[in-house]
């Protein structure tokens, strides 16, 4: 099998046989496949034409590679044969390439062809059309054919669309500052509200916060509160986290833990009801405008769940079945915006940026191997280890972490004692005081933590700002 070293110099050679026999449809397809895999850069003096024979092989892969080696060219000239090969061509992957290669010629030529492949069933060829054809998007035609996508069925089109034709032509530039991004309210910073916290979320400026993590109550799992229904505490966690979406700076993160909950059988004569809350608050969240981002499970040892397996163990029966669940669920999700992260990570000076890498070693899958934690006055408290990661890997040095449910302050002891600001809500007293004890333990905070009521929150905002 030829080298990379060997295929490079020989491209060196315009003139010399090499490829001739090489590229020859007639040779052995593990040694096309792999000098076509190989080929890298084309010089400008590549004979393209040693590629055309090969767009006719029984072998879709080598067609597709073949493809996308004429495409590399960006010639004219292939023109004609390109748009034939997309026209007759089976091979999904060949054809995307085909109309890839034809975008990739930016000639005034194509945009009959690319236009037509608008309409196309395989969505991510109409993805590479549109893309090709915003390089001519002053064209009136071309205006009208990708505006006739706008109500495409497909989420990804329709979304391009808006963000290459709607965001460009308001002048929102994804390179540009925005000097209030790493900035948050003086009157926020290292405060527990006490107080319910939907009437808390209605006092606080849009865009203050930075990244928000939290674990809610857990229905009726728990005796701390009592809801109606399972649909009225969905539509109450839907209205905070759509308030937290409202307060959350842009391209920002909401992280939530949830764990299906149980909540026990009557009696004996009934059974018990089993609620799957991260799958049934998800899909409210991205209608809020929250992007899926993430699955993180958290794993609990063994010792940490509640035995359900008493009754199977004994009698092994088939659908008595019932795991022990050691896990919860830390569903990752960011503020829906056509901004990529580097934008948000611009937003910082370089300092900040540096003074907050996360060094050493870190976890890199989606499975946290976490211990459980107990407090000695609030019952259902996360681990400080899990806050730590979720407020590394997603907030900068001096940013405002969030808790709707603050309980007994874990969010803000792992931002203080990773200089971060926090702001928490809780509305059960005793927990405010677990929290502030807590708080008030660590000497890291800049800003001395302070439990505010609603009225004092009004005032310090209006003092400040
Ligand atoms: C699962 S606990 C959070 C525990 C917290 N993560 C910790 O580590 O201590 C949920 C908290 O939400 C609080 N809570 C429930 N409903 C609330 C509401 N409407 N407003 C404010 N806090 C509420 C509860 O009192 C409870 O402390």
């Amino acid at each position: 099998m030829l080298t990379k070293a060997q295929i490079d110099s020989e491209k060196l050679n315009p003139g010399s046989p090499f490829f001739k026999n090489a590229l020859a449809p007639t040779r052995d397809e593990t040694k096309l496949l792999s000098l076509l895999d190989n080929l890298g850069k084309l010089p400008s003096g590549f004979n393209g034409e040693l590629l055309v024979p090969l767009l006719a092989h029984a072998n879709p892969k080598i067609r597709t590679l073949a493809v996308k080696n004429v495409g590399k060219l960006k010639n004219e000239k292939f023109l004609t044969e390109l748009s034939k090969f997309a026209a007759n061509e089976s091979n999904t992957f060949a054809r995307r390439e085909a109309i890839s290669a034809i975008g990739r010629m930016r000639s005034q030529k194509a945009i009959p062809i690319l236009t037509y492949y608008l309409t196309d069933t395989d969505p991510k060829v109409i993805l590479q059309s549109v893309r090709a054809l915003l390089y001519f998007k002053e064209n009136p035609q071309v205006q009208t054919a990708l505006n006739s996508l706008r109500e495409h069925p497909n989420e990804l089109i329709r979304e391009h669309l808006a963000s290459e034709i709607d965001q460009k032509k308001s002048g929102r530039q994804t390179g540009k500052k925005d000097p209030h991004h790493p900035a948050s309210p003086d009157a926020l910073k290292n405060v527990i509200i006490h107080a319910d916290v939907q009437e808390s979320l209605k006092m606080i400026p849009d865009e203050s916060i930075h990244l928000t993590f939290t674990s809610p109550p857990y229905y009726n799992a728990r005796d701390y509160t009592i809801y109606q229904s399972y649909e009225a505490y969905l539509d109450f966690l839907t209205a905070v986290f759509k308030e937290t979406h409202r307060i959350t700076k842009e391209g920002r993160f909401f992280v939530l833990n949830t764990s299906p909950v149980i909540v026990p059988r009557i009696s004996r004569a009934h059974s018990s009801k089993r609620y799957a809350i991260p799958y049934d608050i998800h899909p409210r969240l991205t209608d809020t405008g929250w992007e899926f981002i993430d699955d993180i499970v958290w794993r609990k040892p063994d010792y940490a769940a509640k035995n359900r397996n008493g009754g199977f163990f004994q009698h092994r029966k088939p659908l008595g079945y019932k795991a022990n669940s050691v896990t919860e669920s830390v569903m990752v999700y960011r503020k829906k915006t056509d901004r990529l992260i580097d934008w948000n990570i611009r937003q910082y000076d370089d300092e900040t940026v540096d003074a907050s890498r996360v060094m050493g070693d870190y976890e890199k899958t989606n499975l946290w191997h976490i211990n459980p934690a107990t407090d000695k006055v609030h019952p259902a408290v996360f681990p400080p280890e899990l806050a730590a990661r979720v407020v590394q890997f997603y907030s900068f040095k001096g940013d405002l972490i969030f808790d709707p449910f603050g309980g007994s302050g874990t969010v803000g002891y792992v931002a203080l004692t990773h200089e971060r600001y926090f702001l928490l809500c809780e509305k059960e007293i005793e927990y405010v005081e677990r929290a502030n004890q807590v708080l008030n333990v660590n000497l890291f905070a800049h800003t001395k933590p302070r439990v505010l009521s609603l009225i004092e929150l009004k005032s310090e905002l209006t003092e400040r700002n």
